[in-house]
């Protein structure tokens, strides 16, 4: 599977998601078999590019190559401009935002919203490509099925997209309209593979070895992307790496194991973002690692509301070695333990005194995720 000149490890590839697929999390994933990352995206506004959560996000530090990444925006001068930027800054391949359903961008729906307005979608392209191509950076683009059920338009743009230089396509296999909900459709994917000859990836609702595999026979995609499936299981690229190549299933990870790796992610986490943000950013991690496993709702509970690294990592520690000491290796894996959203990790029942404090984090967590928006 190439990118332009880029040979990757394999087909399997970790989705941008703004919030969670930051370095620690793409390095994560690399590790442990994803063959690609694309960062979460960067905004076209040169007026964010300085802020601390842009610097974050254009940090690449020890990433294993290439480094893709996202850019978002409605303009296409500025997207340009962020193209250029970000290749000063290490980045291998550009990846143009069409897929995403929510952001906001100058007061303008950028992402998917994209995907109404054919001709500025090809501007922006043309522009990217333009700015790219001296530098010898491929461009990619991840888009939706289209903008509505009666308005799929996803081949069109897809060809229109390659005409102009793009050098691999990602669908996700619903329209703007649906947000995440209902079921992600793979004919469209399997249609724009059919028009396209650069590299087509699949992407939606992927969430086990099996829909893998079937995904991939169904559309004749070149790769497949997950997202939410590899939320608290990042492990899930070798699982489906294994099942691909040899059409058994790996055993679930140890539990020693999976301890020792959150440990480090933690690590990593706090280093980017430090005490304050690294402890309140890292709980919606523990809470995916932890959703499913006995205890783990009340551990998540608990877990919310400590203030500190050391507390944090402590607590991560001493589930898993508990956990340990009555089962060797995690126990379903399946579908079930991992995709979640982002919205559902701040408490559940829990004894009164504690419901104030609870509360109090859910305000601090929705004001970061209405910043995080309203900043992109
Ligand atoms: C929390 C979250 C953040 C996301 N952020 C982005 C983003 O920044 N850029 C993008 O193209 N897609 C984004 N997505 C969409 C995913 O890349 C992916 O297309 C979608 O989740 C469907 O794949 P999945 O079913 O494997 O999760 C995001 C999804 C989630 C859940």
């Amino acid at each position: 599977m190439n990118i332009g000149q880029f040979t990757l490890a394999n087909a399997l590839f970790v989705a941008p998601m703004a919030g969670v697929t930051d370095r620690p999390f793409r390095q994560l994933c690399k590790a442990l078999g994803a063959g690609y990352a694309v960062s979460e995206m960067v905004t076209s506004r040169r007026d964010l590019w300085n802020t601390l959560k842009t610097s974050r996000r254009a940090n690449h530090d020890g990433e294993p190559g290439p480094i893709a990444v996202q850019i978002a925006g409605t303009d296409a001068q500025m997207m340009a401009a962020a193209a250029a930027y970000n290749i000063d800054r290490g980045a291998q391949i550009i990846d143009i935002n069409m897929g995403c359903p929510a952001k906001k961008v100058c007061n303008k729906w950028a992402g998917s919203a994209l995907m109404q307005d054919e001709p500025l979608a090809l501007e922006i392209v043309a522009a990217v490509v333009a700015a790219c191509e001296p530098h010898k950076v491929p461009v990619t683009l991840k888009m939706r099925t289209g903008w509505s059920q009666a308005n799929k338009n996803a081949v069109r743009i897809a060809l229109a997209a390659q005409e102009a230089g793009v050098q691999m396509v990602t669908v996700h296999g619903r329209t703007r309209e649906q947000g995440y909900g209902g079921h992600a459709e793979y004919d469209t994917i399997s249609a724009v593979k059919a028009a396209l000859r650069i590299p087509v990836v699949a992407n939606g609702d992927i969430n086990s070895p099996e829909k893998a595999r079937d995904v991939l026979a169904s559309t004749g995609a070149d790769a497949v992307m997950m997202g939410r499936a590899a939320q608290g299981r990042p492990w899930i690229f070798r699982e489906v790496a294994h099942f691909l190549a040899h059409g058994t299933h790996l055993a679930p990870p140890l539990v020693a194991d999976v301890k020792r790796l959150l440990v480090d992610h933690l690590r990593d986490h706090y280093d980017l973002y430090g005490e304050f943000l690294g402890v309140r950013t890292a709980r919606k991690h523990i809470g995916w690692y932890v959703k499913a496993l006995p205890g783990g709702e009340d551990f998540r509970n608990r877990m919310n509301l400590m203030e500190s690294c050391g507390q944090q990592t402590t607590a991560v520690a001493n589930f898993f070695d508990e956990l340990g000491a009555r089962m060797d290796r995690i126990p379903g894996t399946g579908a079930d333990c991992a995709a979640s959203s982002d919205q559902d990790h701040a408490g559940g029942s829990l004894a009164g005194e504690n419901k104030d404090k609870i509360n109090r984090l859910r305000k601090e967590e929705k004001w970061r995720q209405q910043h995080e928006q309203e900043a992109h």
